[in-house]
């Protein structure tokens, strides 16, 4: 049974922008992400620019990245970037610990990625080395890539082919720094970033946003202590991880998988709006105008490696569930506008919920990415308040609400609704009254397929994609709208 459910949308001059940095990705040296992904090296046949793939740098465009995070994760914490600059053949080999014991040659270094960022058209997210690294040097690396003058540091960038400094705004004290980043605890690691963040200067031209290591899933802990010791004035954000996973170590096919399955990771993953909520409480106590941002740098789908994979590169597929749980992520992400303004997808290419899976020269693009590209509309964009009472979707005697929407107007005055539907069998109808956005007319774009499980393969690389979608009306200014089963919507207004 299709009942109809109605949205209402206030248009309030104080709701915050959805900062596009919401939008952020992250690339991990972590199995084929950097090499074999992003990085195939000048001397590969597959196209490239100085070992940089064109057509992942394409694709990504049309995602219009704001800001990427490298070079982790948990290898930042293991990461000495000066091993990564100067000529190639002299950067060490290194053991890459943490991530299936892998030798690492410093190919891709500091210069490569903020070369990356470049042709992205991205910002860069440093992310500093807290638990094996030293004061020193992430104060030398913040040096090396911000400072316009004649120090060791500045002379060392330019002898390595960057005249100007690169600038970069965002860097990351630590990761993880309760688990993988030092296993610290909480009163520990407040004392030992207002060090770190003490001496990643400000140079010149650039002032830089800090970003604390913060608290895993429901940690509430973690951000109390940080809040409560930290001066607020030391940390632009502090972070949050929370990923849709059951259990640890992950377990589940990301492709293999029945309704009970999927059922289990929308509840996992509609949970995140409890979390965040409990984290924004906490800064909200201690920090009530919203100074410190909540920057959720990784959030993504983790599920059992893909069978005959290295079980150290977490790779996985990505299916039409990954499309509903980057929807409904996004629009509770947005939702939470005044406090989160920076999140970054774990991960960006060949790596959990990555939005580009390549092999050898082939590259196709997942049900992630045409969710996210569709949803670029609302980068930068007015966030609309929404309230409904969402319909149930009903699986084994437990509901979980069916719908999860977010509007916005952009700074051209066109208006954008997200629309998911996680039901997996029932269409849902919906109504929005209109009347106070002066919009004549709809165009909508739907992420849809026949199965919960479909995803892209490298011989079928288009069974998802983005496509017209026209099961709307718009008349007398009341939009109706029917939703397939797991499905997202994009709606545009002018
Ligand atoms: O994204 C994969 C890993 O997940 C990161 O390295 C770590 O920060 C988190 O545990």
């Amino acid at each position: 049974q299709n009942n109809t459910t109605s949205i209402s949308i206030q248009v309030d001059d104080n709701a915050p922008v959805i900062s596009k940095h919401i939008y952020g990705h992250f690339a991990e040296h972590l199995g084929r992400s950097v090499y074999d992904g992003f990085y195939v090296g000048e001397d590969s046949e597959i196209p490239n620019t100085n070992g940089i793939r064109n057509d992942i740098v394409e694709a990504l465009k049309g995602l219009k990245i704001p800001n990427l995070r490298w070079p982790g994760g948990c290898f930042a914490d293991e990461y000495h970037w000066k091993d990564g600059v100067g000529p190639k053949a002299e950067r060490p080999v290194i053991v890459n610990t943490h991530w299936g014991m892998v030798e690492e040659d410093n190919s891709f270094g500091t210069h490569e990625f903020l070369e990356l960022c470049e042709l992205l058209g991205a910002e860069p997210y440093l992310a500093g080395n807290v638990g094996s690294g030293t004061v020193e040097e992430l104060n030398d690396w913040v040096e090396y890539c911000n400072y316009d003058g004649n120090t060791s540091m500045a002379q060392w960038r330019k002898a390595n082919g960057q005249e100007e400094p690169w600038r970069v705004k965002y860097w990351g004290i630590g990761n993880e720094s309760w688990g993988c980043g030092g296993n610290m605890t909480p009163e520990y690691f407040a004392n030992l970033y207002r060090q770190y963040a003490t001496y990643a200067r400000n140079y010149p031209g650039i002032d830089i946003k800090r970003i604390a290591s913060g608290a895993d899933a429901d940690n509430y802990r973690w951000t109390e202590v940080m809040m409560r010791d930290v001066p607020h004035g030391m940390m632009w954000g502090l972070s949050v991880h929370y990923y849709t996973r059951t259990g640890w170590p992950p377990s589940g096919s990301a492709t293999k998988f029945d309704e009970s399955d999927y059922f289990s990771i929308m509840k996992t993953c509609l949970k995140t709006s409890e979390i965040l909520d409990n984290h924004i409480a906490i800064m909200d106590k201690y920090d009530p105008k919203k100074r410190v941002a909540l920057v959720v740098d990784e959030w993504g789908s983790w599920y059992a490696v893909e069978e005959g994979t290295n079980p150290g590169f977490a790779y996985q597929q990505n299916s039409m569930r990954d499309a509903m749980i980057a929807g409904i992520t996004l629009n509770m992400l947005h939702e939470r506008a005044d406090r989160i303004k920076m999140a970054n997808l774990a991960q960006a290419v060949n790596v959990l919920q990555a939005v580009i899976l390549t092999k050898d020269e082939k590259m196709l693009l997942t049900p992630t990415y045409h969710v996210m590209k569709m949803y670029t509309a609302h980068q930068d964009a007015k966030l609309l308040p929404l309230s409904f009472d969402s319909p149930e979707y009903n699986f084994n005697g437990e509901s979980l609400p069916a719908i999860s929407a977010s509007a916005s107007k952009d700074k051209e005055g066109l208006v954008h609704i997200s629309l998911v539907n996680i039901d997996s069998k029932k269409e849902n109808t919906i109504e929005i009254d209109c009347a106070n956005l002066g919009i004549k007319d709809f165009t909508a774009n739907i992420v849809a397929s026949k199965h919960l499980q479909d995803h892209n393969t490298f011989d079928n690389p288009s069974t998802v994609k983005v496509e017209d979608f026209k099961d709307f009306k718009f008349k007398k200014n009341k939009l109706t709208i029917t939703i397939p089963p797991f499905s997202v919507v994009m709606l545009e207004g002018k």
